[in-house]
């Protein structure tokens, strides 16, 4: 089929490359010209396993291709619009204005019947709005949330646990088509449910809200686990146990970050405010506090490790990235941690194996490690805040060899405290003895 991926940033990029995996014609439509370039070579403009491969196959296959012209998504039967939602500049609620501005070009080149199908992560009601903008256009427009994780998107793309087609009050038209694209999904038995526009939307948002929720909710057995002495790690293994529970996304720690739970479960806030909702809302507000408030705490064991006096000691900060197999800074409780150990005096060196170039753009003022050890070296606190395999695969006795103190601040409970203590090391997790 035919397909045009409005938006190459990470949903779009992906998206592309996994429709044009499945063996579709694709052309990628992006208003930033240099991303377009070098996608167009082949380059990924993030770090995401897989997807240079799948750029490059895609390419090289004649499959897909990519333009800073809109006029070049005409030729296409279904179109995806898979632009940013970021949280607004002043406020909480999510900026829609990517959204709309993409629906108002795309309007302009659509082939009577063309199907479009909104990706974007947007507030409950947004798609019934954009479809009566379409309606004169002729064109049909569906809902399909992504899913995607990042560091698993490729997979995550072509190999759903679910699909959500939201469909216009006038029946399932389209389905057929969207059908059609996803057709290896749809007969391997990929779990579709077609519904209307509002639960779509809403999958989306409360799937993202309610890991949030489950993250903060062992982050919150953290504080009472660290007040009781009690280890929120075996809590954590032992209810997860119960198959209603289960034990995915009970890792507490620093917490979440990256660019979609933080922004999400404020833009749902946001919008459950301005439906009137405000109270069976609310709690997600208490989630956003208890995972900022895990920056505060990791940032105070180490300030404790210097008796309340880190100015001037030497720490070094293992990851950058919001969470591993990703180069993406957005929201990182890693690099948070970062500036603000060096805010208080502290002389911070970092390693990140992806993030760096990243972070050094925006925090220009940290200092930046080549390697790990590197970072390491005489430091006197060694903080882990991403759970890199190549963190957690350190050797605590050739570690023990660099630093001047042997101090290890675990915000992720990913290091064998055991291991790590038989080896000399002072070592502090997030909720556990
Ligand atoms: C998240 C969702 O998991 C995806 O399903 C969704 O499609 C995506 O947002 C999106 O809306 O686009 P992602 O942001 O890639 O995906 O990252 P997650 O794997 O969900 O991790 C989010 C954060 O939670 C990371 O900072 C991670 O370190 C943290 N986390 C995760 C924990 O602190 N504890 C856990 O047990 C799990």
């Amino acid at each position: 089929m035919r397909i045009s991926v409005i938006g190459c940033g990470y949903l779009g990029a992906v998206h592309a490359a996994a429709m044009a995996s499945l063996g579709h014609d694709v052309v990628g439509i992006d208003v930033d010209e240099d991303r377009v370039r070098a996608l167009a070579e082949g380059v990924s403009p993030i770090f995401e396993p897989g997807l240079p491969e799948a750029l490059r196959e895609g390419i090289a296959a004649g499959r897909l291709r990519f333009s800073s012209e809109m006029s070049d998504a005409a030729a296409a039967d279904v179109h995806f619009v898979a632009v940013g939602t970021p949280q607004l500049a002043h406020g909480a609620g999510a900026d829609v204005s990517y959204v709309d501005a993409a629906f108002a070009a795309l309007r302009e080149h659509l082939r009577p019947g063309a199907l479009v199908v909104g990706k974007s992560t947007v507030p409950v009601g947004t798609a019934a709005r954009l479809a009566e903008g379409l309606a004169g256009a002729g064109a049909r427009l569906i809902w399909n949330p992504e899913f995607l994780r990042e560091g698993r998107a490729i997979r995550d793309t072509v190999a759903p646990d679910r699909l959500v087609y939201g469909v216009s009050p006038a029946g399932d038209d389209g389905v057929a088509t969207l059908d059609e694209v996803y057709a290896p999904l749809v007969a391997r038995g990929t779990p579709r449910l077609v519904t209307d526009y509002a639960t779509a939307e809403l999958v989306k948002t409360a799937a993202n809200a309610f890991l949030a929720t489950k993250i903060s909710f062992i982050n919150a057995m953290a504080d009472v686990a660290e007040a009781t002495g009690a280890d929120v790690t075996t809590l954590a293994d032992a209810i997860g146990h119960d198959a209603r529970i289960g034990r995915k996304f009970l890792n507490a720690g620093v917490g979440f970050g990256g660019g979609c739970l933080p922004k999400d479960i404020r833009a749902f806030v946001a919008r459950a405010e301005e439906l009137g909702l405000g109270d069976s809302l609310a709690f997600l507000k208490e989630v956003d506090r208890i995972n900022l408030r895990r920056r505060e705490r990791l940032v105070d064991l180490v300030v404790d490790s210097f008796e309340g006096e880190p100015a001037g000691r030497r720490v070094a900060v293992l990851g950058l990235a919001f969470k591993p197999e990703s180069d993406d800074i957005r929201d990182s409780p890693a690099l948070d941690v970062a500036v603000r150990l060096r805010g208080l005096g502290a002389k911070v060196r970092c390693y990140d194996p992806e993030a760096m170039p990243n972070a050094r753009r925006m925090h220009p003022q940290l200092k930046y490690a080549a390697t790990a050890e590197h970072a390491l070296r005489d430091a006197e606190a060694v903080v882990l805040v991403t759970e890199w395999r190549e963190f957690r695969e350190m050797d605590p006795a050739g570690a023990f060899g660099i630093v001047s103190r042997p101090v290890m601040i675990d915000g992720r409970n990913a290091l064998d405290a055991e291991a790590w203590r038989a080896a000399g090391w002072a070592y502090a997790g997030m909720g556990r003895p």
